[in-house]
């Protein structure tokens, strides 16, 4: 039996910075609100000519360094994603060209902040099957390109950056070892941009409606979010005879530090079994499991043999869940 073993991971933010206090100044906000209702302090913002397959591109050298291989090596790149470059060609092709991966076929996945759990769920299953030996699975956003800045409810939510991990074709007890995805398409219109598809393309009415803007109800969003998370994490452990105790380290969807805290109250897990970094990134969609699983990486917080717990839960609504054995 084969299995997909992550071999290595990397990550990477753009350099420019929006505090909570760069945000009292353009909307009716407070540092306090934000991180009380939230735990964000801070997110990175992409500069003019940062698009999002500039900065896969850069995760993606990390992840290959730490795997030491090649990008020649590769076999399948898959990026999951909701800002791509451009509707055409995907992020995939575009950071294939960049790695210059020219053997790796490579396309997108679109599944909102769960990108990265459906692209990591696909690349499992085409190792298991046996085709492919060596994928690269990323999550890469700049949310800040299609972000309100004068909507409080949704900007002072979203970051930009990039994770990425190399997956192995391994036989043994060590790589992921199940992956659950869901999705509820009636929620919809509870967050969404309605510009610049086939619905909606780009007109001079779609921009001054701010169609191309993300819209969110994000109470309702929040509520569907913790009930969904906390039934799927229930469920993974439940079908691989697991409970709560196995868990070594929850690598959690950064959406909302009290979204993490209510699954890990369910779960009974100690902080230390928590990893949070949303004070430094905001929610960064699909790239925000895989940067808070590099930086537990390198921080030394995962050791062999550990249990992860990954989950995620974004536009769709899409939600989901993966467990690891590092
Ligand atoms: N600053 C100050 N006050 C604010 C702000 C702000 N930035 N935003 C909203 N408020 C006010 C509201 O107007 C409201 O005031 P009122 O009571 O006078 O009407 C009050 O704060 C409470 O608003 P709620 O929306 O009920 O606040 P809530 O506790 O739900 O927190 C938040 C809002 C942080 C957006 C939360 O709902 C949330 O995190 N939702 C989930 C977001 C998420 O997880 N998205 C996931 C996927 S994202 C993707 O797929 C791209």
């Amino acid at each position: 039996m084969f299995k997909a073993r992550i071999i290595g991971t990397g990550s990477y933010a753009p350099g420019k910075v929006l505090t909570n206090s760069d945000l009292e100044k353009i909307i009716d906000t407070s540092d306090d609100w934000i991180i009380t209702r939230t735990g964000i302090k801070q997110r990175h913002i992409a500069e003019d000519g940062e698009s999002t397959s500039v900065l896969a591109y850069r995760a993606a050298l990390n992840a290959l360094d730490m795997a030491g291989i090649t990008a020649h090596e590769l076999d399948m790149i898959i990026v999951g994603t909701v800002t791509p470059d451009m509707l055409t060609p995907s992020v995939a092709c575009l950071l294939q060209d960049k790695l210059k991966a020219y053997q790796a076929a490579a396309f997108d996945v679109s599944a909102g902040c769960t990108g990265f759990l459906y692209a990591l769920s696909i690349a499992d299953s085409l190792i298991r099957a046996g085709n492919y030996s060596k994928i690269l699975v990323v999550g890469a956003e700049t949310l800040s390109k299609i972000t309100d800045y004068t909507d409080r409810t949704t900007c002072i939510l979203f970051g930009d950056g990039a994770g990425a991990v190399v997956l192995s074709k391994e036989q043994g007890q060590h790589g992921i070892l199940s992956t659950q995805l869901y999705a509820d398409g009636s929620c919809g219109k509870l967050l969404y941009m309605p510009g610049g598809g086939s619905a909606h393309p780009a007109t001079t009415e779609t921009v001054k409606k701010r169609y191309h803007y993300l819209k969110m109800d994000g109470n309702k969003v929040f509520k569907t979010a913790v009930k969904a998370l906390e039934d799927c994490v229930i469920k993974i452990l439940a079908q691989n005879n697991l409970t709560g105790d196995d868990i070594d380290l929850l690598i959690a969807h950064q959406a909302n530090m009290r979204i993490i805290q209510a699954i890990a109250k369910r779960l009974e897990l100690p902080s230390e079994k928590v990893f949070v970094n949303i004070e430094k990134y905001g929610n960064t969609s699909s790239a925000s499991v895989p940067i808070a699983l590099d930086e537990a990486n390198r921080q030394h917080r995962i050791k062999k043999n550990n249990l992860l717990l990954m989950n995620a839960f974004g536009a769709g609504f899409t939600w989901g869940s993966a467990l690891v054995r590092w």
